[in-house]
């Protein structure tokens, strides 16, 4: 725990090959940065663009505060971040690849909020953006206090994929399929929200994902599970909001969805999500997966590179926050940065 409160990182060249020779590099202090300048912003809102660029499921998270920010100078290989940053979640699902600015954060009875931890390296010059690494953690409005606001307001099932949200999912699919004008058809992927209203006349709404089958509309399908998704990188991906409700007497189902070209997902696991891309290796998620040989006792991640020079990326997350008076600072309300 101590040696997790201790900033300065002692690094060491320990190339394996001889040439050139070894300079050992400045301790590397942690600063606080003031949460409310313009800098701080403009990569604070950089990294959640990463993080949500990241995901595959969920909803697109908006920048709601900055709660602390430190900064490790790297001399010419640049600055490290490490953001602790207020979010909550907004109508956009992540298969959209919005832009968080565009998005609306949920309303207060289905809202959802929390934080994100963020790893940036930002090299100006070398036009380096990199997320080396993240943590969100969000929970759900509380149950109880809104329905005691709101006694009429759909609540948030944590059960979504039950038996009654996939049967109005695929009612609302059925009905998207027969009603779009798209070659193929689509099958349902995720329901990744369900609430139901019951208390006057009762009504599924649903959220979920599609994806785009082999079967074309030119045939007659009885059972869509037998329609095979086409294969990734070919396949649209969609996503779409329904209520499936009688209405009258008659089916009152009502089904809007977005579609999304083939996409391409960027993965901490693959280098290449960063921009300048020979620059950064993977970082051990394990604060204790240190590297060998390394002189000092001091968990350190070391990357060489002529043009990066040294940078050093903390393999943890640091327990300390920002001292800065600034900090948290509230972006403002919902998306009021742009
Ligand atoms: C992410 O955060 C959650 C909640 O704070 C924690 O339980 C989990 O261990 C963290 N994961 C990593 C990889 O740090
Ligand atoms: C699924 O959700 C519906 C609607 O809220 C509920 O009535 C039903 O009991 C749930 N079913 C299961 C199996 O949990
Ligand atoms: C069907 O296709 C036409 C032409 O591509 C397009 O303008 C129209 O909006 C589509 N209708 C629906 C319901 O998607
Ligand atoms: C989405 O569906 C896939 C395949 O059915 C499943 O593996 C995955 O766990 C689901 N994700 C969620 C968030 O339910
Ligand atoms: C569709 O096919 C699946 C698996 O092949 C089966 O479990 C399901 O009951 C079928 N549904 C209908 C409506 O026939
Ligand atoms: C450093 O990165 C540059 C730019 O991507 C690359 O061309 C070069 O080979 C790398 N050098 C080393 C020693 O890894
Ligand atoms: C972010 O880091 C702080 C300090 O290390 C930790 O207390 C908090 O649980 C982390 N949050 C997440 C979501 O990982
Ligand atoms: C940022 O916060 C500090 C301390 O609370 C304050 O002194 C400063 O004026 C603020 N700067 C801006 C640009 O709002």
């Amino acid at each position: 725990m101590k040696a997790l409160l201790v900033f300065v990182v002692w690094a060491q060249l320990s190339s394996s090959r001889a040439e050139p020779s070894p300079q050992p590099i400045a301790p590397l202090l942690l600063d606080s940065t003031n949460c409310n300048d313009s800098n701080t912003i403009k990569v604070s809102g950089l990294a959640l663009q990463e993080i949500n660029r990241n995901r595959r499921e969920g909803y697109i998270y908006n920048l709601v505060s900055i709660r602390s920010a430190l900064k490790q100078s790297q001399g010419n290989a640049g600055m490290v971040y490490y953001l602790t940053l207020g979010v909550d979640e907004t109508e956009c699902h992540v298969l959209s690849r919005k832009d968080w600015r565009s998005c609306e954060s949920r309303m207060f009875h289905q809202s959802v909020a929390g934080e994100c931890n963020a790893t940036l390296h930002i090299n100006n010059l070398e036009r380096i953006v990199c997320l080396h690494d993240y943590n969100c953690s969000l929970t759900s409005a509380d149950r109880r206090t809104v329905s005691e606001i709101c006694p009429d307001c759909p609540i948030d099932r944590d059960d979504k994929e039950n038996e009654s949200s996939i049967n109005s999912a695929n009612k609302a699919l059925t009905n998207y399929n027969q009603n779009s004008n798209n070659t193929k058809y689509f099958n349902l992927l995720n329901v990744t929200k369900y609430s139901f209203q019951g208390m006057f006349f009762e009504a599924h709404f649903v959220e979920f994902t599609i994806v785009e089958t082999a079967c074309s509309k030119k045939q007659t399908v009885k059972n869509l599970s037998k329609c095979k998704p086409l294969a990734p990188g070919v396949a649209q991906f969609g996503f779409c909001k329904a209520s499936v409700q009688i209405v009258n007497m008659k089916d009152g189902t009502t089904v809007t969805c977005e579609l999304y070209q083939p996409e391409e997902y960027r993965d901490l696991n693959h280098p290449d999500h960063c921009r300048n891309q020979a620059l950064i290796e993977q970082l051990p998620r394990d604060p204790r997966a240190m590297r060998k040989g390394q002189t000092s006792g001091m968990p350190t991640f070391m990357q060489m590179n002529e043009t990066a020079e040294n940078l050093v990326v903390l393999p943890y997350f640091p327990l300390k926050r920002s001292s800065s008076s600034s900090c948290p600072y509230s972006v403002g309300g919902t998306n009021s940065i742009r």
